[in-house]
This record gives C-alpha cells, structure tokens and sequence, in this order.
C-alpha cells in the first residue's frame, strides 16, 4: 500500500479520499511539524499533502526517495522548490480557482475595513470606549471615486478589481494579465496616483521587497496598503518607518514577514494597521474545497493520471 503524509488535521471527506488509495498518516496537531519532524514524517511516504507552512526543498526531498508528489494545500507554492522536485521527479501540485473569491472577498473587506475604520471604532465599542456619539471620531475614507491600484491582476486581482469597479471605484493595475476593462500603467505610476494599493503577485525573487522604501516614498501620504499576497512583498522595516513618518492613511495586512507576527511587534502599535492572521482563502466551504483537491491531487498522481493542478507536469510525462 502506498504511504501518504499529511502534515496537518485536515477535513475527514478529504482524509478519506487518501484512505481509499493508501496508508494515511496524518501530524495530529494544529502547529506545523518542525523542520526535523516533518523529514521524519516524509522519510519513507509516496505522497505528502503538505501546508505553507511545511518548507519542502532539495535537502528535504534527498531524505524522501519514495516521494512522487507533494501537494500543497494552498494557491501560493513559495514553500515549495519546484525545479528540486522536478529534478527528482517529485510533481508538485497546489489548489488554485477554488479560492479566488473568497481570497479576493478578504482582501476588499481589508480594504473597506482600513478606509473605514472598522477595527479601532469596533474596538473602542468593545472596550468601554463608546460615550456618546462622536460626529468626528473614527473619520473614515469614502471609496467611491478613488483610485484602486492592483498590484498583479492575476486571478485573485482580477477578482478584487472587479469588486473595486462594483463600489466605484476607479482601478488601474500593473502586471499580471492584460485586460481591457482596466487600465495598465507602470509600477510608479500606479503607486503615485493610486489611492489603494492592492498586492496580488506571488512571492517570488523578482517581487521581494517590491514595495520598500522607495516605493512607500513615491504614494500618495494618505493611501492605504493591503496586502494579500505574500508578506516579504513588503519590506516590513520600511513600512515601520513609514508609518513613523505618518505616512498613510492605513495598512491591511493579511500577510507579514516574519509570520506569524510576534505579538510585541511595533507593527501592532498603529492603530491605523489592520493585521490578520493569514485568513484569506478561511471560508468553510473555500477550506474543504482545497482540501479536497489536494487530496485529489495526489490520487491521480499516485494512480498514474492527470492531476487537477500541476506546476511540473513534465514529471508526470516522464513516469
Ligand atoms: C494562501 O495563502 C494560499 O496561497 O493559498
């Protein structure tokens, strides 16, 4: 019987999916293996459904002669070394389209929850801090009429600045693919004259750091920031000093560098920052939906057909 990992509690309908094919071995925890765990785990499994948490790179994969595919859990795929796996014949697969929606749906409601003030005035409720009714606290931004900036209008950016369209607003967006409906500009561009700047690319070499200081420098003083994408998009040190410059209106933050935030960070410390924990794609049937296409995943891998989604289908062609 074929041996298959899972390295997180995952939902039984996709449990049993890997149990028809195999021998499921599941890390019965709701924190990652560490780096040394999650080697023993894979050591000697064909198949391993893994999260973004788990980093699957060369070193890991010479430990894992048996492996055939690794299937993530997620649309991003940074945690992953492709080209290692490709090189071992490992095929590796992710769960995009399922999560388009509700990803985007998360990023627009950090959107409207920075320009409006959400949080603090949701907070000051909560807290005792509700006296009377205030006609100048909590003074929010009206969205209509500003100018939303995407960031990579792939799927999930495309989602978002369709939204964007719907409440109003006017929607520009750099890289990604090319659309009529919207306008393209450069990189500058976008960042001087958009209102709302929206991230959507993946994390890769090329789009480390993309908005540093620099780029922080260059947009409107009172724009807001919201990223989805991935946390090392941003540099995190310029956007604290940023922000200790007063410069813009409001961050949402779905994604951080490092993550999980530590609670003493001094990005907790504005309360014009709006952080998430990584929530983006948490809708119920969006979380089930993944998990049954990771699942899948690995049964076409393992039964020799064609996956539902993968990155280096060569690996399959030479199997
Ligand atoms: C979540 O961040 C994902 O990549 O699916």
């Amino acid at each position: 019987m074929v041996r298959i990992a899972v390295t997180r509690r995952i939902d039984p309908d996709a449990r049993s999916v890997l149990e028809n094919i195999g021998d499921v071995t599941m890390w019965d925890s709701d924190l990652p293996p560490d780096p040394e765990q999650l080697a023993a785990m894979l050591a000697d499994s064909d198949a391993a459904l893994t999260l973004l948490t788990d980093r699957i790179d060369g070193p890991l994969l010479d430990r894992c002669p048996n492996l055939k595919v690794v299937s993530n859990l997620a649309v991003g795929y940074d945690n992953i070394d492709v080209p290692a796996c490709t090189a071992r014949n490992v095929a590796a697969c992710t769960t995009p389209n399922v999560l388009t929606q509700t990803t985007a749906e998360l990023a627009f409601t950090l959107l409207l929850a920075v320009a409006r003030q959400i949080i603090p005035a949701a907070d000051a409720a909560r807290n005792g801090d509700w006296k009377t009714w205030y006609p100048f606290r909590f003074l929010g931004r009206d969205v209509a009429g500003l100018t939303l900036g995407i960031i990579g209008l792939g799927r999930i950016g495309l989602a978002m600045a369709k939204m964007g369209l719907a409440f109003g607003l006017n929607v520009i967006y750099t890289g990604g693919q090319s659309n009529n409906e919207f306008r393209e500009v450069s990189l500058d561009e976008l960042l001087q004259t958009a209102d709302i700047v929206s991230l959507h690319v993946p994390a890769t070499p090329a789009t480390h750091h993309l908005i540093g200081r620099r780029e922080l420098a260059i947009m409107k003083p009172d724009a807001m920031l919201i990223n989805t994408a991935r946390g090392p998009v941003v540099d995190t040190d310029a956007l604290v000093a940023a922000l200790h410059e007063g410069r813009l209106f409001g961050v949402g933050l779905d994604v951080t560098d490092p993550e999980p935030l530590p609670a003493d960070h001094p990005l907790y410390t504005f309360e014009r920052v709006t952080i998430l924990p990584h929530i983006a794609s948490a809708s119920e049937a969006t979380r089930l939906q993944m998990s049954d296409l990771a699942a899948k995943n690995i049964v076409a891998v393992l039964e020799g057909s064609e996956p539902p989604h993968c990155l280096n289908p060569e690996v399959l062609a030479d199997a």
